[in-house]
């Protein structure tokens, strides 16, 4: 069988993606340092999955580590998401978001071009467009400067990878530039556990109406949207994870010596109180919420064009707005009032 080496997999997009994987036929193997995710995500895996994953516990910056995991497994590809992700928090502590996001790219290319292995899925983030003049954001837009150290790892990382292609290499590679994943396995079993406070929408939404947080904030209604609230394009993170497995498809197929990036989202954007009224309605209830201040470095409206990946992978979402926000909720409600 294919094995699939998935960094990060017990996180939020990673495990998706690993089920998303298997259901191809192929066989991922896990490596995570759980900084950022809990082992329980590996038994909800088992759950849907009927069976259990092989995973190696450590950092993917550890070049011992990798390399026995390499020895161990013939890959034919990687999909790195292994990557600190904490906007805030990389305004703070930079060297760690730059040491840790950048080193393991690195360690990792070293290590699947000593061990032959060419293919490899990279996690970008929507966040290199900063604010764009022209909406929607195709691949072709230049990048602007990052907003936070985060957001420049995202930059940077995609430079090393387009520079070390162009140095002639045999390896085949895609950057996909996510915009804002949400929702959770349709079964319940897995879906996105933030640690602490959660920063992102959704999961504040969830654990809001759940008692776990007394109120949400909307970060502003003064923005220049249809009801002054700032605009995302919300993606189901199942059909985020079936990209990946539409990339490395596509992989396979290339010449050597390949890179090419696209924007993974559904097209469509939706504002702040639009994703709270679909929660309400899905879960007929009255969420309790506030209008607050902008929050600092935020975008005020971005969405894909998604004409690229439907075109050249073939990939298209099949999940809407509605399905992410009842998978997220049910998701929460299995979860209850853990944190
Ligand atoms: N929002 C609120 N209240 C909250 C949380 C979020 O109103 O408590 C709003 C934000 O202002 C924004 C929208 O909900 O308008 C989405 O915010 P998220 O934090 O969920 O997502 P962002 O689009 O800000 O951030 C995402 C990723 C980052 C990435 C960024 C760049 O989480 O990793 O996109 O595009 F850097």
């Amino acid at each position: 069988m294919k094995k699939i080496l998935i960094t990060g997999g017990a996180g939020y997009i990673g495990s998706h993606t690993a089920v998303a994987l298997v259901d191809a036929g192929f066989e991922p193997v896990i490596i995570d340092n759980f900084s950022n995710s809990d082992k329980s995500v590996l038994s909800g895996l088992k759950h849907i999955l009927g069976k259990d994953l092989s995973y190696y516990e450590g950092d993917c910056n550890d070049s011992t580590l990798l390399n026995k995991v390499f020895s161990e497994n013939d890959f034919q590809g990687v999909i790195h998401f292994a990557a600190f992700k904490a906007v805030g928090e990389s305004t703070q502590l930079p060297l760690k978001y730059y040491s840790n996001n950048i080193d393991s790219l690195l360690i990792l290319l070293e290590t699947m071009a000593a061990h032959g292995v060419k293919d490899l899925v990279f996690s970008s983030s929507c966040t290199v467009y900063g604010q764009p003049d022209v909406l929607p954001v195709s691949e072709d837009t230049p990048r602007q400067e990052a907003e936070s150290p985060y957001g420049n790892t995202k930059k940077i990382c995609e430079d090393i990878l387009r520079d070390y292609i162009k140095s002639g290499v045999n390896s085949r590679i895609i950057s996909l530039r996510y915009f804002n994943p949400v929702g959770a396995h349709p079964s319940g079993e897995i879906g996105e556990l933030p640690l602490g406070v959660p920063n992102n929408l959704v999961p504040f939404i969830t654990q809001t109406a759940m008692g776990i947080r007394e109120k949400l904030t909307v970060f502003g209604n003064d923005y220049n949207t249809a009801d002054g609230s700032c605009v995302r394009d919300y993606i189901h993170v199942m059909d985020l994870a079936d990209a990946h497995v539409k990339a490395l498809a596509y992989l396979s197929q290339q010449k050597d010596n390949f890179y090419d990036l696209f924007n993974v989202g559904t097209g469509n954007g939706n504002t702040v109180l639009e994703v709270i009224q679909t929660f309400e309605k899905i879960s007929q209830l009255a969420l309790n919420y506030h209008i607050g201040p902008r929050r600092p470095g935020d975008i005020e409206k971005v969405w894909a064009s998604t004409e690229k990946i439907q075109k050249v992978l073939g990939w298209k979402p099949k999940y809407s707005l509605e399905d992410s926000i009842r998978d997220s909720w049910n998701w929460q409600q299995k979860l209850g009032e853990k944190v």
